[in-house]
């Protein structure tokens, strides 16, 4: 089976994956690292020459194959989602179909402190003018209702570590997964 992680752009998906993965023994996949890997270009370079859509096209495609790919295996695998994956519909239906999906739920205060912390510069939806915090609030205000439909499980993560938000997931996962 697969654990994938989905939230808001720095809630920490790419920061729990591994420690996740390692506690788990498992392999964990993070889809933007792979897009990038496979294309041969950055997410702020794609988003810049092609556009978002083609982005959330990639998103679909790699996420498909990723999935695919590991169908029938014995094990468990850690993914770490990209924040608006389960935005396409398609991808939502995926994840929520073929994975166990972890919504790792941070406030916007805490978003906006992350994000001021790791800077936004490979993040190209929170580009441009205007405040970082309004256009979280906004995204997340789009978004928020689709990460909780689309998870099996919701975790609460202000003010955890990434080692901590690991421990919560592995104790809230069904005893199948274990
Ligand atoms: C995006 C989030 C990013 C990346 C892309 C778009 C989004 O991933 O997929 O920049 O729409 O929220 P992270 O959530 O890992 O930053």
């Amino acid at each position: 089976m697969i654990i994938s992680l989905t939230g808001f752009m720095g809630c920490g998906k790419s920061s729990v994956a591994p420690v996740l993965a390692g506690k788990l023994s498992c392999f964990y996949f993070d889809l933007d690292d792979t897009i990038e890997m496979e294309e041969g270009r950055s997410i702020p370079e794609i988003f810049e020459k092609d556009g978002e859509s083609s982005f959330r096209l990639l998103e679909l495609e790699y996420l498909d194959r990723i999935i695919s790919d590991f169908d029938g295996f014995p094990t468990t695998m850690v993914l770490s989602l990209g924040g608006g994956t389960v935005m396409t519909p398609l991808c939502a239906e995926m994840v929520k179909g073929k994975t166990f999906c972890v919504y790792l739920k941070a406030s916007c205060d805490e978003l906006v402190g992350n994000l001021q912390e790791t800077g936004t510069e490979g993040r190209p939806m929170l580009g441009g003018e205007g405040k970082l915090r309004s256009k979280v609030e906004n995204l997340m205000a789009q978004r928020e209702g689709t990460y909780e439909k689309t998870a099996h499980l919701v975790l609460d993560t202000d003010g955890l570590t990434p080692e901590e938000i690991a421990e919560r997931i592995i104790e809230n996962l069904p005893q199948t997964l274990l």
